[in-house]
Order: C-alpha cells, then structure tokens, then sequence
C-alpha cells in the first residue's frame, strides 16, 4: 500500500512544486523507494516543466475528463523508481475537468508505489481540497514570515476535519535574517513542528533553468542536503551523504535496507 502525501500550503509560491521534484527524487535514487510524483495543480501546473518534461500526451486532467485511465498518465523519469503523473499545460484541457474525481483516481496508484507525492495547488479552493482529501498526510510548506504560516494554521484545520494526518511543516528559503520567523515561533503560532528547515540557496534557482532538481544537480548544496535529510525522515531512515566508500559498499550489497 502506498503512502500518499501531498504538499500543500496556503499561500502560493513557498516552494511545494521544488518539493515535491527534490524529495521524489531522493526517495527514489538514494533510498531506492517507488515513488510516483502527481501534478495536481491543475490550473497552474508546474512539475513537468521543473523536470524538463514538456511532452506528456496523457495527462491527469484526461484522467479527470475521464478520457483516460490513470495507468496512461504515468511516466518514467530518468531515475530509476520514479514515475510522474504531469498535468496538461494547456488552457483547453481545463474544460470538463472534474476535480472530485482525484481521490477516486489517485486510490489506484495504492499498489504501484512505496510512496506518492501530490503536489498541490496553493490556498484552500477546490483543487488544494481535492489533494488534501487524496492525501493519507500532508507536509505543509511556508516559508520563515507571518503571512504564510498564518494560512497554514487554515490548512492544518481542515487537514484535522478531515482526517488527514498532520507530518508537520517544511520551512523552506530559510535564511539568517533577523526579520524571519525562528523554527520556535513558526511552531508556537501553527501548532505544528517545524520537521525541517531548507536553506534559501541560488542552487535550487540555477537546477531549475536546467530543468533538473537539486538533489541531482548538486548533492552536496544546502538545499540538497536539507531535501535529502526530510525524505530520510519521512521513512524513518538517516541520511548517510555517497562518497567512494558507501558507493563501494552498495556495489557489493553491505548495508542494504532489507
Ligand atoms: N530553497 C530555495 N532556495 C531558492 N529558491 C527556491 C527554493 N525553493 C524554491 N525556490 C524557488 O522559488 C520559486 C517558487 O517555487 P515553487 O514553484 O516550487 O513554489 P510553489 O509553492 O510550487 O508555487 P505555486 O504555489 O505557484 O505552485 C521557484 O523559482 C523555485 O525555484
Ligand atoms: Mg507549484
């Protein structure tokens, strides 16, 4: 049975697509998790052209027109174990398309995958509700300021009335200024725990005009290392950074999760 998480936050623009690419990635190529990555931002999808995917003739919003099944919509990326669901980044596929159909769609996806990410629209319209609804948990995303954790506080309300569980929240392009928010003060004012702090960092801003995540772009960036961190703990798993020795090791099967 997959877990399903989706990546939501209030306000728009905080990082959820950057995300949802960098943890899919490193759930799949330093953890060797399956792992299928789904665009559910429908109207302004995003995730494609993060991975440079910009071809997809099937897409979720056909699986929502009910034109397609959802198995027709799955792409292979290039790293293996993940998988991508794009939506369509044309204006004319939006026509027909029924978004309280997501969770019903999204249920199949249950044994194809260890993990799915769904990668929500912002705020609290029909979209973001739908993601939140096809979601097992949710990963809320802010950055360090008053506004955007101020919506979280909205989203995790809903999250609880609808019974979904809560993982805490991502503080994404943190810097050291000392007009943000601390870890504490995001924590006092959601009444969530902050689970992991991502760096502002120009990395993330140069992988993305190659269309390539960070994590692959650079290993060793602050963001990188702060993506890969939070994908290890979401499984329960530490962080141990490739060098030539733990690649030696897997070459020969030591210290492989059974
Ligand atoms: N840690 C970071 N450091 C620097 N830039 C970042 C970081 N995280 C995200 N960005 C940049 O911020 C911008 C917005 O990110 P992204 O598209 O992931 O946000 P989003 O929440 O998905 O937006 P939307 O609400 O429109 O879907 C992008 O240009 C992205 O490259
Ligand atoms: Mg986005």
């Amino acid at each position: 049975m997959a877990r399903v998480i989706g990546i939501l936050s209030g306000k728009g623009g905080v990082g959820k697509t950057t995300t949802v690419a960098n943890l899919g990635t490193a759930l799949a190529s330093h953890y060797k998790k399956k792992v299928i990555i789904v665009d559910c931002n429908i109207t302004t999808s995003h995730l494609s052209l993060y991975l440079g995917m910009y071809y997809s003739p099937v897409t979720l919003n056909q699986v929502l027109t009910g034109k397609a099944s959802i198995n027709e919509a799955i792409y292979d990326y290039h790293v293996p174990g993940l998988r991508v669901i794009p939506a369509s980044l044309s204006l004319k596929d939006l026509r027909g398309v029924d978004v309280s159909r997501m969770s019903k769609v999204l249920k199949k996806l249950s044994g194809e995958a260890d993990i799915v990410l769904l990668d929500g629209a912002p705020g609290m319209g029909r979209e973001a509700m739908s993601t939140m609804r096809s979601s097992d948990e949710v990963l809320f995303i802010s950055t360090p300021f008053v506004p955007s954790t101020m919506d979280i506080i909205k989203s995790h309300q809903v999250a609880l009335e609808m019974g979904t569980k809560p993982i805490g929240i991502m503080l994404n392009m943190v810097g050291k200024e000392r007009y943000e928010l601390s870890v504490e003060e995001v924590e006092q004012l959601s009444e969530l725990e902050v689970v992991s702090s991502v760096p502002m960092d120009k990395n993330v801003l140069r992988s993305l005009a190659l269309k390539t995540p960070v994590v692959l772009f650079d290993q060793a960036s602050p963001a990188s290392r702060a993506f890969y961190e939070l994908a290890g703990k979401l499984i329960g798993e530490k962080y141990i950074p490739d060098n030539f020795f733990t690649r030696l090791a897997k070459m020969f099967g030591f210290g492989k999760k059974k």
